[in-house]
């Protein structure tokens, strides 16, 4: 595997998201990486590999308990009422997790313990009395600078006796892990930042909070008056679920995790906390890191606090979710902000689905339909003009799935909507319509080859539109994922459908 330091293990490939604080409902951020990690998982199973894919929610600390109490719930039963928002709507979203984490799960807070009692014993952790600026927004301390930014909302002074884990005593070792492998942390410009932040000395971090402030935590395994910060609860669930502490063949099977997906606005959390703990607890380091960027609105990141987010269920009730995991997938340049908008978002439905995909479809069915009975013709002796397009198919594999392990996914669906475009102005310039008048056996060829072409880019569409790309295959009687040119059987009945994706007319 070209993106990372070392080949898979065992062609085991093990995907991770955030897990979501349930303070709010899901919105179209938290289904962007969710449906990109589903879109990963599912290319690397038609590749044929082992896949583990996990998310889950983060349920413990200050904004959680913040959230329950403004509704004037229990924590616990706060929590209970929100993670089926989440996992509901990732069941909507056809999303195929293999495991879903909630952090009050006794199977997470075991392994947390453990982990703090480990990390104590082996000298890691220590007691010591504090005074510094909190923000309570971001929930930890913060440096003079930082408050001086203005950056931090709901700063105060507080005094208190914690725990402290010694992150600075692993600060050189993460530097050096960071520069011996490249592929650590991506985009380049995200590893350049963490490396840029490691320059100034590192801190040690604090991971206790005294119950007196906050009790909605995982009990120190040491101190019983003090709950576990909520960063380090959450990141230990990348292992906790695979198996650390539990069952050692499991973890050893997935572990290293290929690679943990976040939003930019986790890095230091993910590419500072996380190793250094885990340089700590003697694991091994992730594969790699991913850094995504936001979806904005208008000028400013889509979020709950700012009020401006779009819920995924009203794009999913007006235009399906094949349409909204395509738009997330297509439009967003892995790494960059994108922007979202209706216009957007209605541009590109009609003209790469209603119009390209959907479109080839509709005509090669209705001339099928029309001059052979429903039946997929005789694919024929190639000319040139089928040749191009069997070769254009021929090379998407390659091309799509090294575009994947690269991480450009809406390249690999452009590459694979380039076939399509090619298929329909093929069929424009061959007219099989005036062809069946004059030569029947020559429109079969031109319409098999249009229709074995649109099976090949509904196979590599599938990580992408499942319910979609099933419709079409199922429509053509060649369900299953080969990707080899002829899967299409010649004779087969093809089955009557609706029109894949109706055009959005927008008045003027
Ligand atoms: N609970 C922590 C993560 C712990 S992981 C061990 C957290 N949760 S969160 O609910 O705030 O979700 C953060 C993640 O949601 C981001 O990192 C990102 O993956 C996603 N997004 C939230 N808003 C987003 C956008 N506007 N755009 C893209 N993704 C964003 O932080």
């Amino acid at each position: 595997m070209i993106e990372q330091d070392r080949p898979m293990k065992d062609n085991h490939y093990y995907v991770t998201t955030p897990i979501y604080y349930v303070n709010a409902r899901p919105h179209i951020g938290h289904a962007y990486t969710t449906i990109l990690a589903d879109v990963l998982a599912r290319y690397h199973k038609v590749e044929g590999q082992e896949v583990f894919f996990l998310t889950g929610v983060d349920e413990h600390g200050q904004k959680v308990q913040q959230a329950a109490e403004k509704r004037g719930l229990d924590p616990q039963k706060h929590c209970d009422e929100m993670a089926p928002r989440f996992f509901d709507l990732w069941k909507t979203l056809e999303i195929q997790n293999d495991d879903f984490i909630r952090t009050t799960e006794d199977r997470h807070k075991r392994i947390v313990q453990a982990a703090l009692q480990k990390v104590y014993d082996n000298g890691d952790a220590y007691a010591d009395e504090y005074e510094g600026w909190y923000s309570v927004a971001e929930e930890r301390f913060i440096t003079e600078t930082e408050k001086q930014s203005g950056d931090f909302r709901d700063v105060k002074k507080i005094k208190e006796k914690n725990y402290f884990f010694r992150m600075s005593k692993y600060q050189q070792r993460l530097i050096d892990h960071i520069e011996s492998h490249p592929k650590f942390l991506q985009p380049d410009n995200r590893r350049n930042e963490v490396l840029g932040f490691l320059r100034q000395p590192l801190g040690d971090l604090c991971i206790s909070r005294p119950k007196s402030r906050l009790s909605w935590g995982i009990e120190l395994p040491f101190d019983k008056d003090y709950v576990t910060y909520v960063w380090f609860d959450a990141l230990m669930n990348y292992i906790s679920v695979p198996g650390w502490g539990s069952d050692e063949k499991r973890f050893q099977e997935w572990w290293p995790v290929s690679v943990h997906l976040i939003g930019k606005d986790i890095l230091t959390t993910h590419a500072v906390y996380w190793p250094t703990m885990l340089f700590s607890l003697g694991v091994e380091l992730p594969q790699s890191i991913f850094a995504h960027g936001w979806w904005m609105s208008g000028e400013s990141k889509m979020s709950k606090s700012l009020g401006n987010v779009v819920d995924p269920l009203g794009l999913i009730e007006g235009y399906g979710v094949d349409a909204v995991r395509y738009y997330l997938m297509r439009e967003m340049v892995l790494g960059l902000d994108a922007n979202f908008s209706p216009e957007s978002f209605i541009k590109r439905y009609n003209s790469d689905l209603a119009n390209d995909f959907g479109n080839l479809l509709n005509r090669v069915s209705g001339l099928i339909g029309k001059y052979f009975n429903g039946q997929v013709p005789e694919s024929g002796q190639l000319t040139a003009a089928e040749q191009a397009v069997v070769d254009t198919a021929g090379a998407l594999k390659n091309k799509v799935m090294d575009l994947v392990l690269h991480m450009r996914i809406h390249e690999a669906i452009e590459e694979t909507l380039q076939l399509v475009r090619q298929t329909n102005k093929y069929l424009e310039v061959q007219a099989p319509w005036k062809l069946a008048k004059e030569d029947l056996p020559a429109a079969g060829r031109v319409l098999y080859t249009s229709m074995e072409a649109l099976r090949v880019a509904a196979v590599f569409l599938s990580p992408v539109m499942p319910e979609k790309t099933r419709q079409v295959l199922e429509v053509l009687g060649a369900q299953g994922t080969d990707m080899t040119w002829g899967g299409l059987k010649s004779g087969t009945q093809i089955k009557t459908h609706e029109a894949l994706f109706p055009r959005i007319e927008v008045e003027k």
